[in-house]
This record gives C-alpha cells, structure tokens and sequence, in this order.
C-alpha cells in the first residue's frame, strides 16, 4: 500500500505478519520505489562443482524492484542485497487493531 502522509508519500508492506515502512523515493535517482513489483528473493542452486542447478525462490525475505532502473531492495531490511549502504529511508510503523500508524 503507497499513501501520502504530510509531504512524504510512504509504502507500507507486510512480510510474514510484520509491518515495514518505506519513503517512496529510490536512493538511485528519485524514483517511485514502492510502486514497483515485488518479487521473491531468488536464489541459484549450485551443486558441489559449483554447477548450476536452477533457481529456487525465498517468499520469506521478499524484494522491492523499482520501476526505473530496477534497483531492488530488501522489504525486511530495507538494503540493497549488493551494496548494503544502498538503503530505503525506513519509518517507523505500528499496528494497533485494525489502525497502522506510520512515524514520518
Ligand atoms: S531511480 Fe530507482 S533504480 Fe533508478
């Protein structure tokens, strides 16, 4: 879910039941980072050869693809999986019955 709030526009996702909260502004350029897809972190089996043996997908640690350049980012933790520094502006977020109140 993208909302405005004040002036920030926020992204609010649930992942396994927790709440995390994103600026909608990619790092990269500006771009509207949480109207991208959301995609499950794909991981690349190799066997002991270090030959691949296809891809298996994480539903647990999902990624947020921005819709510019294809930046993508950790709904969990907010980083970039290659360059950690590379981060979303995260708010704080709390749910109280059926209100989720977002700190900006
Ligand atoms: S503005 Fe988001 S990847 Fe470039």
């Amino acid at each position: 879910m993208v909302k405005d709030l004040a002036s920030t526009t926020v992204g609010v996702f649930r992942v396994e039941g927790k709440l995390y909260a994103y600026e909608n502004t990619c790092p990269h350029q500006g771009g509207p980072v949480c109207q991208g897809l959301l995609i499950p972190r794909v991981e690349e089996k190799l066997n002991a050869s270090q030959g691949a043996e296809g891809f298996r997908f994480d539903e647990s640690d999902p990624r947020l693809v921005c819709p510019w350049h294809g930046f993508e980012f950790s709904v969990k933790t907010g980083c970039h999986p290659g360059k950690a520094e590379i981060r979303l502006t995260q708010f704080e977020v709390e749910e109280e019955g059926e209100l989720v109140y977002v700190r900006v």
